[in-house]
């Protein structure tokens, strides 16, 4: 793991934007695994920003977003595709039919979820995966306890998840209980995985997801065994972390190489 602490959520957005870039620039129809949630909002807004100054185009890239709620239209204020459209996707020069979303009202969930691992394979594989992580070390919607193996499947969700989000929903407003979500198994095969956190609320979840043993009780935690994952993290976010030293001597030494 490369675990780098950065003074701000600004940081963190920027040096994600950086590697974002870095890597289309690099492969210009990369696959990209995008997040929804309050952290990425920043590293969106760069994207857009540099996109907008010619510096970034995403026409060849195509994308598979995490997860979606079940119960929500595409089209729903809350829903996960409303977001990404609101975010990015109607700012940057995606092609609509490069991008993947999985279908919250869809007839046979099991059957969406079946299909959506076979367009992510049909299209080379996930080059770059974006992950937040929730309070309680999930990724995707991953709630502990969920198969570090599982594949993109229906999820209950907990009541800590439904509660973290209930500040999306107005009082009356039907909130969600179950969401679709790439499974773990299925994030661990992408090729570089890059979480970000940031805030207090997140340095508990992050002390398990890197010091803390590989358990599905923090399901963030298999990180640990994916070839490639790097975590931006601010000051808040790291400070429950026992080796910061060594995190940031590493980094230093990194860049002299
Ligand atoms: P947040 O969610 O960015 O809104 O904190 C992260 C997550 O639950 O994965």
């Amino acid at each position: 793991m490369r675990i780098v602490i950065l003074n701000d959520q600004t940081s963190v957005a920027e040096a994600a934007a950086d590697i974002f870039v870095d890597q289309v620039s690099s492969k210009p129809d990369s696959v990209l695994g995008l997040a929804t949630g309050s952290t990425p909002i920043a590293l969106y807004k760069v994207l857009c920003h540099r996109f907008s100054c010619g510096k970034l185009s995403l026409k060849g890239c195509a994308t598979f977003n995490l997860d979606e709620y079940v119960g929500l239209e595409g089209h729903h204020e809350q829903s996960y595709r409303t977001f990404m459209n609101k975010h990015l996707f109607r700012h940057v020069d995606l092609l609509p039919q490069r991008i993947h979303m999985l279908d919250g009202v869809a007839d046979d969930p099991v059957a969406e979820c079946r299909a959506y691992e076979d367009r992510i394979r049909e299209a080379g594989g996930i080059d770059l995966q974006l992950l937040g992580i929730g309070q309680n070390g999930h990724i995707g919607f991953n709630e502990p306890s969920s198969s570090l193996a599982s594949r993109t499947r229906i999820k209950t969700l907990t009541p800590n998840t439904i509660e973290a989000n209930r500040r999306f929903f107005s009082a009356d407003e039907f909130q969600p209980r179950l969401a679709l979500t790439m499974g773990i198994g299925t994030i661990m095969e992408t090729r570089h995985v890059l979480l970000l956190a940031t805030g207090k609320e997140k340095a508990e979840a992050v002390r398990q997801a890197v010091e803390g043993s590989v358990s599905a009780r923090c399901p963030a935690s298999v990180l640990q065994f994916h070839p490639r994952a790097t975590l931006l993290l601010d000051g808040a976010a790291a400070s429950r972390l026992e080796d910061t030293q060594y995190y940031l001597h590493a980094e230093d030494e990194n860049r002299h190489l």
